[in-house]
């Protein structure tokens, strides 16, 4: 695997930007949130890093749980809409407040499935939280309560987010420069 270096076009949300938008995040989930049982669900993988801050940032006391889906067909930077639950939540979130942690949304085909699914299980509450918002890729209206950044349609890598697996260790957001982005056989 190459050093990121050879293909970071640039660094969208710097380390720093990341630390104080979440730390805005986790204190407005605890003022909302206060005296109501919550759930915070991370949808893995890219969601990991995201939940991993957020959670500290809120002050309140919650719960987290973690599913991971995976989307049927078409390589793995475009989804089709079509999700499959790949691991399953081990607790029951009937009745409770549940608070969706996302890593980015894109088409939105992805967090709408997800969401389909969980109604079916009758929470009391079921909104969306997201670092990031590809706003103008969207396809399929979603609710999102809370967003980190809106960003522009570019393909982005590190905090969680993963080019081909690799590069979610980065504590930055960085934009990948596909020209120099090539995969090694
Ligand atoms: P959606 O279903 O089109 O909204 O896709 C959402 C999923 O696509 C995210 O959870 C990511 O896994 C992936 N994704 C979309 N854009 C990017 C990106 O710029 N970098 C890394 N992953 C992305
Ligand atoms: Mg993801």
């Amino acid at each position: 695997m190459r050093d990121y270096h050879e293909f970071l076009a640039d660094v969208l949300i710097s380390e720093e930007e990341l630390h104080v938008r979440i730390a805005e995040i986790g204190a407005q989930i605890s003022r909302d949130y206060a005296g109501m049982d919550l759930l915070l669900i991370c949808i893995l993988r890219g969601g990991v890093m995201f939940l991993s801050d957020l959670m500290r940032e809120i002050t309140i006391p919650h719960a987290i749980e973690f599913m991971a889906v995976s989307s049927y067909g078409v390589g793995n930077r475009k989804t089709t809409g079509q999700v499959r639950i790949t691991l399953d939540l081990n607790t029951s979130v009937t009745d409770r407040n549940v608070l969706l942690v996302e890593d980015i949304i894109d088409s939105g085909r992805t967090i709408a499935s997800v969401i389909e699914m969980l109604e079916t299980r009758k929470p009391r509450s079921l909104c969306v939280c997201t670092l990031l918002d590809k706003a103008e890729r969207r396809e399929v209206h979603v609710p999102i309560r809370y967003t980190g950044f809106i960003i522009p349609d570019r393909f982005v890598f590190g905090y969680g987010l993963d080019i081909d697996e690799y590069y979610r260790n980065l504590p930055f957001i960085g934009v990948v420069d596909l020209d120099r982005y090539v995969v090694e056989e």
